[in-house]
């Protein structure tokens, strides 16, 4: 079955680099047009260049995902600029330093905790508060592996996944007799400029190892669990935490 989104118009938030920009791509060659949004603006500007090169409108916008205000009125305009909202993939996060828990600094604490759960409810409020009066509404939350399952030293990192996966399951529930869907994605470890910046080489070897496919996925093998989500090939899921993590959480 060919996946195709006709007519959607999705917004990706992180779309600047890494897995958003992987899945913004996936989504306008699937036929959407898409709205980005990134605090990287040069990074936003080029992905939006492609997307427009595959005959697909885009929005951007830089919008710290943190701030209500940002995230308010990036949704508007992509709603202005586009003219719906029928699929959001919350998608911007960040990482934090390997160390054990007693190690770990509260500035840590706040910035993780800030982009990766408040950035996502944020966005999926804001989702949410557009797509009820629409009637219908798709929304992917970028979890992770590690929203399922631990590793020390990430401590920080897997707690906010672990409140994603919550949030995702709880809302799911209280809007699934509304025409809204709500899934996680959980990716296993994937070499994004994310993962590369902050592990050597011999870490990622590492990573690597612990799945049991033996290697790290590809932001485009993401991107087609992306796409499989935000179609109507996956039109009986809501509340679901998908893995595509080369066998990690079966472990
Ligand atoms: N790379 C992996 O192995 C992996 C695995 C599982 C889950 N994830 C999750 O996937 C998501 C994307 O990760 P990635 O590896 O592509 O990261 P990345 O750093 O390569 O890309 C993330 C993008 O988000 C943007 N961003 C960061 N903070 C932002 C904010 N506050 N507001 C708006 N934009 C912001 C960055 O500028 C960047 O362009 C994250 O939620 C991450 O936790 C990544």
């Amino acid at each position: 079955m060919e996946l195709r989104l006709d007519g959607k118009v999705a917004l990706v938030t992180g779309g600047g680099k890494g897995l958003g920009r992987a899945c913004a791509l996936a989504f306008a060659r699937a036929g959407a047009d898409v709205a980005i949004c990134d605090v990287d603006e040069t990074a936003a500007a080029a992905v939006k260049a492609e997307i427009e090169a595959a005959n697909q409108r885009c929005f951007t916008g830089s919008c710290n995902v943190s701030s209500a205000a940002e995230v308010k009125e990036f949704f508007h305009g992509a709603v202005e600029a586009l003219g719906s909202l029928d699929i959001t993939l919350n998608n911007a996060g960040v990482s934090a330093p390997i160390v054990p828990l007693a190690e770990t600094e509260e500035a840590d604490f706040d910035r993780l905790m800030s982009v990766n759960l408040k950035g996502v409810w944020l966005c999926l409020r804001e989702a949410l508060r557009i797509m009820e009066p629409q009637g219908q509404g798709n929304i992917i939350n970028m979890d992770s592996a590690l929203g399922r399952r631990t590793f020390p030293g990430v401590g920080l990192y897997v707690s906010s996944k672990f409140a994603v996966a919550g949030l995702t399951r709880n809302t799911a529930i209280e809007y699934a007799e509304k025409g809204i869907r709500i899934n996680a994605m959980c990716p296993g470890n994937v070499a994004t400029p994310l993962l590369v910046s902050s592990t050597t080489e011999e870490m990622q070897g590492i990573l690597a190892d612990q799945h049991p496919m033996k290697r790290l996925g590809t932001e485009e093998e993401i991107a087609n669990l992306a796409l499989f989500l935000a179609s109507d090939a996956s039109s009986f899921m809501t509340g679901e935490l998908v893995a595509a993590d080369g066998g990690w959480t079966a472990l």
